[in-house]
């Protein structure tokens, strides 16, 4: 990496509001990594998911939002602990969860209890909902039961990227056995914290003028100074078929990722692409069976990727 864009990393950095809870969350992952991937035990990767925001005011009243579901991270998750990952899930307050994707992010479902005093019609009216919601919980508690599963929420790009920056380097000593997959949608412009109004924009003067800063591209610098070893996996969001692949393809030999996902907005529940540098396969969901997702191909394509990457890095 040009020490020009080490230099945007570093001033980013330097620059963004201090990380709150940050010890707190630095001794929650390392305690997850020591669990899960000690003397080998387990693979463990990241998965980020959500939109980042870009605030426009230091007392933040509005903010830029980018567009993500979070489905695809959640989706992904499930089927990563599936597979016998640890998940750091690193997401975006309020949007889809893992095990409970059809449902908001409620707190509700981490401690599910069936209502002592409700009565017998609004039992039945909420029925399936609460199977639902029992089912796709059990599933959850039993994951963090078993420590496989540590969620960790951002909302802006400041939050975001120091998070990715702390699991990163926590990951390093964990070495080829690690994965980045990196569905996030990370905002690319930003409103530098020190040239950030305090107090909320005034809307009686007019028009809004706001030049906004490039945020630097964090995956250089994750695959080579944070994560060097890891396994990573970007994703790249298109609404312009046509040039998908080719953008894709110049990302991968870029930022020397090991495999990007291509997706086009409007289909990317039906298909995505992995474009590597032994070819590109197109991942598609089982139409035939009503419940399956593309996450349930996609993921399993990942992890044999992911295996033979284990393998060679041992030889
Ligand atoms: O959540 P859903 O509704 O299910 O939708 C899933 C999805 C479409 C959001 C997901 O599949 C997806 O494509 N996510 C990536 C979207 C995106 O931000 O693409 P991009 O072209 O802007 O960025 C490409 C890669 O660069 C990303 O892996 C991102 O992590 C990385 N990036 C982006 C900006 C930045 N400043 N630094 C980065 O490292």
């Amino acid at each position: 990496m040009s020490s020009m864009g080490e230099d945007e990393v570093s001033s980013f950095f330097e620059s963004s509001p201090p990380l709150k809870k940050m010890e707190d969350i630095l001794q929650k992952l390392n305690g997850f990594i020591e669990l899960n991937s000690s003397g080998g035990r387990r693979r463990i990767v990241c998965v980020t998911s959500g939109g980042t925001t870009v605030p426009l005011e230091q007392r933040c009243v509005r903010n830029i939002d980018n567009f993500s579901s979070g489905n695809r991270g959640a989706a992904s998750t499930e089927n990563f602990v599936k597979a016998g990952y640890a998940v750091v899930f690193l997401y975006r307050s309020g949007t889809c969860q893992p095990y409970c994707r059809s449902l908001p992010d409620d707190p509700f479902l981490e401690c599910f209890q069936f209502p002592d005093n409700t009565n017998i019609q609004g039992i039945c009216l909420s029925f399936s909902i609460y199977i639902h919601r029992f089912i796709f919980n059990q599933m959850f508690c039993t994951a963090v039961a078993e420590a496989r599963l540590l969620k960790l929420p951002f909302t802006t790009i400041y939050e975001y990227l120091q998070m990715l920056r702390l699991i990163a380097t926590a990951f390093k000593d964990v070495g080829p056995c690690s994965m980045f997959y990196l569905a996030a949608a990370v905002s690319d412009f930003y409103v530098p914290w020190n040239s950030m109004t305090e107090h909320k924009i005034e809307s009686g003067s007019g028009p809004l003028d706001i030049r906004l800063a490039q945020v630097p591209k964090m995956l250089s610098i994750l695959r080579t100074n944070w994560a060097p070893q890891a396994f990573c996996i970007s994703f790249k969001l298109e609404t312009d078929s046509k040039i998908l692949i080719d953008k894709a393809t110049k990302a991968l030999g870029k930022y020397k990722v090991h495999a990007v996902v291509a997706n086009e907005l409007s289909t990317r529940k039906e298909e995505v692409v992995i474009v590597s540098s032994s070819g590109n396969v197109v991942v598609r969901r089982d139409s035939d069976k009503p419940e399956a997702i593309v996450e349930d191909n996609l993921i399993r394509l990942i992890v044999d990727r992911h295996s033979t990457y284990i393998k060679e890095s041992h030889t």
